[in-house]
């Protein structure tokens, strides 16, 4: 005979599994479904099979695809994600007069976590969008990411992002246009076909 103890601790386990497989759908359904499709826009999403079933069962994995991150994917690509930060963030306590922080003023400095301050971010976070993805990215990373209190400044997140592609021997921009879309770039007045003619003239 089992022990009462035993039986308890069975019966969590069964529904600890149980919303352990809700809180994975739910999280499937908001990356694949809503975040992925924003990303990659609705045709890539379609044509990569990135959207969730309706019902049924996915069928098309694949054992012999190495699911290991490309380089380029965490040292360049992904990285987009820094464009869309915001550099400041939404308070909104119950009585619903929202209140913002920067972030500069605050990296190391989680304690109001601590303090209550959870709700009010969450209730914000669930309130504030995202920033397009640019080729721009707010101060609070380039000029000021890890500032300490005390400092008048921190580190440029995007000097970083490059230097870790070229830690990573992650090859020119053009390398990849030929590689992907048999675009070859020999000149600055070749890229005008591809970005707007303003970002063109920053990078000559
Ligand atoms: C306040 C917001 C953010 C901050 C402060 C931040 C900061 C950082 C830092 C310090 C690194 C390490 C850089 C290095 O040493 O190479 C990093 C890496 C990275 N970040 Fe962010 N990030 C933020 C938001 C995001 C978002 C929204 C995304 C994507 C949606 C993103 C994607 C990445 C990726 C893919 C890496 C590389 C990870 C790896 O190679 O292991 N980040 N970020």
């Amino acid at each position: 005979m089992l022990s009462d103890n035993i039986k308890v601790s069975i019966y969590l386990l069964l529904v600890g599994c149980f919303l352990r497989r809700i809180v994975i759908a739910e999280i499937q359904m908001i990356t694949y479904n809503e975040f992925l499709r924003l990303v990659v826009g609705p045709y890539y999403h379609q044509r990569f099979l990135l959207r969730t079933l309706r019902d049924g069962f996915f069928t098309a994995y694949n054992s012999n695809i190495n699911p290991a991150m490309i380089n380029e994917f965490t040292s360049a690509c992904f990285r987009f994600g820094h464009s869309t930060s915001q550099g400041s963030f939404t308070e909104i306590p119950s009585s619903g007069n929202p209140t913002s922080f920067k972030l500069q003023n605050n990296f190391f400095h989680p304690f109001g976590l601590y303090q209550g301050q959870t709700e009010l971010l969450v209730r914000g976070l669930a309130d504030q969008l995202a920033q397009k993805s640019d080729n721009f990215v707010v101060e609070d990373l380039t000029n000021y990411l890890f500032r300490k209190m005390d400092d008048s400044f921190g580190l440029d997140l995007m000097a970083i992002n490059v230097q870790r592609g070229r830690d990573h021997g992650i090859r020119p921009y053009v390398d990849y246009l030929r590689a992907i879309f048999n675009v070859r770039v020999t000149s600055f007045s070749n890229l005008r076909s591809l970005m707007p003619v303003t970002v063109v003239q920053k990078f000559e």
